[in-house]
């Protein structure tokens, strides 16, 4: 059987983690980030297939892509989640198990980073975790994936 696999999906500016406002974003590197979601995935013999952009496009279609490739999707769809219908739509069409992150906690911040396009159509959100947020976003997955008796009748109620 193939090895389970999670997108593991970073947008505009996230390559800059380290170095970008330290103060909100922490001195973790996009590097550090993806090596953290790789031992969490590892920890339970699961992959990771990380991947970051700066355009809009190329992350649709990498979610796209995930439909045939991946098991679930960890997202921080960085700025796009407060503009992107297209980024909303390819969550819903793929229909993965999806947990969407943000490091720092986007409802202490400005109005306008209030409001996730995304947040509808995910199974979870993380906010405010740090760099963390992307490791309990994979022990959601993981737990979702595997232990369904856990989940069922929980808080999946919509
Ligand atoms: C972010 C929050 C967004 O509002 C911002 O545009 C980002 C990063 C976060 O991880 O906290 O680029 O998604």
């Amino acid at each position: 059987m193939a090895t389970t696999t999670l997108l593991i999906l970073n947008g505009p500016n996230l390559n800059l983690l380290g170095t970008r406002e330290p103060g909100v974003y922490g001195s973790n590197t996009l590097d550090d980030v993806e090596k953290l979601c790789a031992s969490a995935a590892g920890a339970h013999g699961w992959a990771v297939d990380c991947r970051q952009s700066n355009h809009e496009g190329e992350l649709v279609t990498a979610i796209q892509e995930a439909a045939g490739t991946a098991d679930g999707i960890v997202i921080n769809a960085a700025a796009y989640t407060h503009t992107s219908v297209a980024l909303r739509d390819a969550i819903s069409a793929v229909g993965l198990p999806t947990v969407e992150v943000h490091i720092s906690n986007v409802h202490r911040r400005e109005e306008f980073r209030h409001h996730s396009y995304l947040s509808a159509v995910v199974d979870a959100v993380i906010v405010g975790a740090g760099v963390d947020g992307y490791r309990l976003a994979i022990d959601h997955l993981v737990r979702k994936l595997t232990r369904h008796d856990l989940m069922q009748g929980g808080y999946e109620g919509r």
